[in-house]
This record gives structure tokens, C-alpha cells and sequence, in this order.
């Protein structure tokens, strides 16, 4: 079976083409490199002892697309490809709503064109907006509704949730699609080879890749953004999911999606741990405690935030293996052997 993944060469999709490269399905990649570089895709190859098949070009141009399905043929689509800091799309809403909308409509409509109706979405719990109940399962509300009007706290979202939107729409006007709407927690960790991981530009903006670049000496200590949460230790709550763990959901989801129409999956632990575990976790991985201050909430955070994940325990039989421990080894493993990510 051959796979299209797009934003094949960033940080989720790396351990999934390896995952999938070891269950021995064929892996074609495009990538822009707006987020990433070569190195992570040579890196897999030499991982896995495979070769992967692949396209510098933007899923948003058709032309490359229109080539790719060409000359592949294509069973199936994981599409990783869009940008994905929270904050910067506040900033510039335009450039998201063009990259992470556009990129779906072309790619659709070149599977169309193809006769390839096998789509796995990364889509995000940042669909649920503020959570009303936890744990949040998949039938709690999304987007804009009476108790939530503003919806989604940010464009990026948005755009998650009209990717979500869009997809559901292209399997209503055609049964025969088969679309699996995965909603990430949060993917931390690397492939326990430290060979791959995640290798964000400039300052991190989520934590743990933060809490490690001060392990490594990079940044002088972590920012804990507020610790007047209405939670046990007042610091954020989220659901942290091993990369890996992550990286299986998506073939779990390949292997179920000629059972569904629309699919739509929570993939997490279940479990949630504040700022301050993280940080005590992540202290013990790399043998020293880290330095670390108070410092305001961050505009649009909510306090807590972790899945139900019974659904893709029971459809799919995919559960995350891999604790909180082995987050932190792994994640420290690749960053103290790559302090520069893949740029040493
Ligand atoms: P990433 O930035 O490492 O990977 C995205 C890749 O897509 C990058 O390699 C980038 O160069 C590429 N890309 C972006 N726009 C493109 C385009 N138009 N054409 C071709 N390539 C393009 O991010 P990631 O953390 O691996 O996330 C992958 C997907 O999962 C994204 O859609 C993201 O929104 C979603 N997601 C991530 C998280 C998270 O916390 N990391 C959580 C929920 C959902
Ligand atoms: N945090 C800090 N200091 C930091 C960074 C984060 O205290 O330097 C805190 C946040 O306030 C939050 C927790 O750590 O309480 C996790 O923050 P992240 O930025 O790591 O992750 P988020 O939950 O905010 O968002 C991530 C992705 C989104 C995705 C969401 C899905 O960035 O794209 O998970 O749940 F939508």
C-alpha cells in the first residue's frame, strides 16, 4: 500500500513514516520545509533502512500535486502539511487561513481527480475551544455554539475545525471517501534512538520542547505560565501523548478506515499532568533540577485539557503505551544527542 504524507519531513510525520516504512507500507512525502528540512526524512530512511519517495513542492500548488498522484499510485493520504503556532496565527490570520484551507481544497481535489478517497486529517483537541466537561469525549460540542460563541480561541484552530468541516462535507457529497479526523492532544518525546525528534525554530512555544532546551543549557530556565489555575497545583493540565504512540494511531487509523465514512478519533492517554509534573518528570529524565519561574497566564490557554479515549481503544484497538517516564527519557535522548536539532 503506498502512502502520500504531506508534511512528511516535520515532527509528527517523521515517526510516522517510520512506523509505517516497519509495517512495510510504501511512503511518498511532500514537504515545503517551511517548518523542517531534509535531514529528519534522510534520518528515517536511515532508520528504517528504507527509501521514501520524495517531493519539495507545497500542497497548496497543484501542479507538483497533479505530478505526485501521477507518477504514484496513491492508496491513501495522511495529511500532516500546515503551519501550527497558536500565537503567530493571531498575528498573521491570513497566511493560515491560506496555507492550512487551500492545502485541503487542492489535495482533495486532486484525490478526487485520482479516484484516491483515503484521507487520515491531522486535526487537533484544540477543536473543543474551552472545555465544558472532562475528560473531553468525541461527542462533546466543536466550534461555535450557545455556551461557547466565540468557538475556537484562535485562527489556527479555525482552521482545524473548518478542515474537519471541509473533509465531513467532501464524504457527505460522496459516500464513498473513507476520512479519519484524528484530534491530537499533546505530542511530546522522540524516537527512542534519538535519531529523530521534534526540532522547533527560534524560541519553542510549547513546553516541553522549552523545558529541554534549558536542560541542555540553550535557555536559562522555564516560563510557567500561571499558577492560579483552578487545578491541583495551579499550572496548566493537559494531556501529554508519547510521538510515537502517535505515530502507531495513524496506522491503527489506516488499518480501521474502510469501517467508517467519518471518522472521528481523540487521540491521547487520558491522562492529564500540570506544568509543574512536567517540569519534576522532565528534571528526573536528565538527572538536575531545572530552574523555573512564575510568570503570567498566557492569553488563550485553558486550564485543563485531556481526552476520553475509549472510542479509539474500542475501534480501532489502539491505546498509548508508553508513560510519562519514557516521554522524558526519550525526549531528553534526542535533545542532549542533537542540542542543535538537525542543524549540529
Ligand atoms: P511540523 O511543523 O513539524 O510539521 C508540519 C510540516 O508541514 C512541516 O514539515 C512543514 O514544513 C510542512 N508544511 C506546512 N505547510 C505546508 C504546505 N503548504 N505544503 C507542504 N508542506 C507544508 O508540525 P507537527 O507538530 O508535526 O504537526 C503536524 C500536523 O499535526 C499539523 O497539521 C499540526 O497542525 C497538527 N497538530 C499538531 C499538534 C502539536 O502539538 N504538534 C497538535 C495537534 C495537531
Ligand atoms: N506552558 C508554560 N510555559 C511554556 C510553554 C507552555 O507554562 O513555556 C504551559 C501552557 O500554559 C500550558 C502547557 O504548558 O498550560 C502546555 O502548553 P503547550 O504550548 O505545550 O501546548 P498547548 O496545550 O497550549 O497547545 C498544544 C499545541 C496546539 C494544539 C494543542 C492541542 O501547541 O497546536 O496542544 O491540545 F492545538
Amino acid at each position: 500500500m503506498k502512502v502520500l504524507v504531506t508534511g512528511g519531513a516535520g515532527y509528527i510525520a517523521s515517526h510516522t513514516n517510520l512506523v509505517l516504512l516497519e509495517k512495510g507500507y510504501d511512503v511518498v512525502v511532500i514537504d515545503n520545509f517551511s517548518n523542517s528540512c531534509i535531514e529528519s526524512v534522510k534520518r528515517v530512511e536511515k532508520l528504517s533502512g528504507k527509501k521514501i519517495t520524495f517531493y519539495e513542492g507545497d500542497v497548496c500548488d497543484k501542479e507538483i500535486m497533479e505530478k505526485i498522484f501521477s507518477e504514484n499510485k496513491i492508496d491513501a493520504v495522511i495529511h500532516f502539511a500546515g503551519l501550527k503556532a497558536v500565537g503567530e496565527s493571531c498575528r498573521i490570520p491570513l497566511k493560515y487561513y491560506s496555507n492550512n484551507l487551500n492545502s485541503n481544497l487542492v489535495l482533495a481535489e486532486t484525490m478526487k481527480r485520482h479516484n484516491c478517497k483515503k484521507l487520515v486529517f491531522s486535526s487537533s483537541a484544540t477543536v473543543y475551544g474551552t472545555p465544558k466537561k472532562l475528560p473531553l469525549t468525541e461527542e462533546c460540542e466543536i466550534g461555535v455554539t450557545k455556551e461557547n460563541p466565540l468557538g475556537v480561541t484562535n485562527p489556527y484552530g479555525a482552521t482545524k475545525l473548518f478542515g474537519e468541516q471541509i473533509f465531513s462535507d467532501v464524504y457527505r457529497a460522496d459516500n464513498s471517501w473513507r476520512i479519519m479526523l484524528l484530534r491530537y492532544f499533546n505530542p511530546v518525546g522522540a524516537h527512542e534512538s534519538g535519531m529523530i525528534g521534534e526540532d522547533p525554530q527560534g524560541i519553542p512555544n510549547n513546553l516541553m520542547p522549552f523545558v529541554a532546551q534549558v536542560a541542555v543549557g540553550k535557555r536559562e530556565y522555564i516560563n510557567v505560565f500561571g499558577n492560579d489555575y483552578p487545578t491541583r497545583d495551579g499550572t496548566g493540565i493537559r494531556d501529554y501523548i508519547h510521538v510515537v504512540d502517535l505515530a502507531e494511531a495513524h496506522v491503527k487509523a489506516l488499518e480501521h478506515i474502510d469501517s467508517f465514512g467519518v471518522g472521528v478519533f481523540n487521540i491521547g492517554t487520558g491522562n492529564g499532568y500540570s506544568v509543574l509534573e512536567m517540569i519534576k518528570a522532565f528534571s528526573k529524565a536528565c538527572g538536575r533540577d531545572l530552574p523555573y519561574k512564575i510568570a503570567p497566564r498566557r492569553p488563550g490557554d485553558v486550564a485543563e485539557c485531556y481526552a476520553n479515549c475509549d472510542k479509539a481503544k474500542k475501534l480501532l484497538g489502539f491505546e498509548a503505551k508508553r508513560n510519562l517516564d519514557d516521554m522524558c527519557r526519550d525526549l531528553w535522548n534526542w535533545q542532549s544527542n542533537n542540542p542543535n536539532g538537525y542543524n549540529k
